[in-house]
């Protein structure tokens, strides 16, 4: 169902960004093309080497390259998705997305898309139940965006509780059962 669909999966700062690398695989062994965005801070927690060479592709992380000036096309990025994943997605970064902030990247790439997207939060508990956190998820929601809801666990701080990310094999089947439905989402198609 994922073969030959163009995925760009969005990568934030969190510990959870290791496991974009195995979603990247699943994703790949489904028969995705798969083209990595990092947020700048998402490159402190996981290599562009490991994401590019998993997903056979080369991985974005910034608007250009200072010494050549080459830059990377966020409209054309945009258009080429069948869908975006962003996982893990910060609180920073679904903030962003909740008002339109568009200072990276991703946010660029998100805000030119027409196509379905879906995030994975990852955060320790307080930040995810902070009413804030909230009140961007249900924003991000009326625009027809698909929440991953994080699951119950050991958090990195320590902590226990809600805010880990869904792991990637989740991830994955919870893609294609929203394809399998093709659930009507606010007016953008999911096939
Ligand atoms: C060790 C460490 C772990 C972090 N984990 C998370 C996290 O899981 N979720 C989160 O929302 N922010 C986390 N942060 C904070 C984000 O990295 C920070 O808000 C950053 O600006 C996010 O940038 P981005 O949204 O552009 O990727 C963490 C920071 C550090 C130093």
């Amino acid at each position: 169902m994922l073969k030959n669909k163009n995925i760009i999966l969005g990568v934030c700062g969190s510990i959870a960004a290791y496991k974009s690398a195995f979603l990247v695989r699943l994703l790949v062994k489904a028969g995705a093309n798969v083209k990595v965005i990092l947020t700048p801070d998402g490159a402190h927690f996981i290599t562009p080497l490991t994401l590019a060479t998993l997903s056979k592709n080369p991985v974005y992380t910034q608007y250009f390259e200072e010494e050549t000036g080459v830059w990377s096309n966020h409209v054309e990025l945009g258009l080429w998705a069948d869908f975006i994943i962003i996982a893990p997605i910060s609180a920073n970064t679904l903030a962003k997305l909740a008002t339109g902030i568009c200072d990276n990247l991703l946010t660029a790439v998100y805000l030119s898309a027409k196509c379905p997207v879906y995030v994975a939060p990852a955060m320790d508990l307080d930040m995810w139940k902070h009413e804030s956190t909230q009140n961007n998820i249900n924003q991000i929601s009326t625009y027809g965006n698909i929440v991953i809801s994080p699951g119950s666990g050991e958090l990195a701080s320590g902590l226990h509780g809600e805010g880990r990310m869904a792991e990637p094999e989740e991830i994955v089947a919870f893609l294609l059962d929203s394809i399998k439905q093709s659930l009507p989402l606010n007016g953008k198609k999911v096939w």
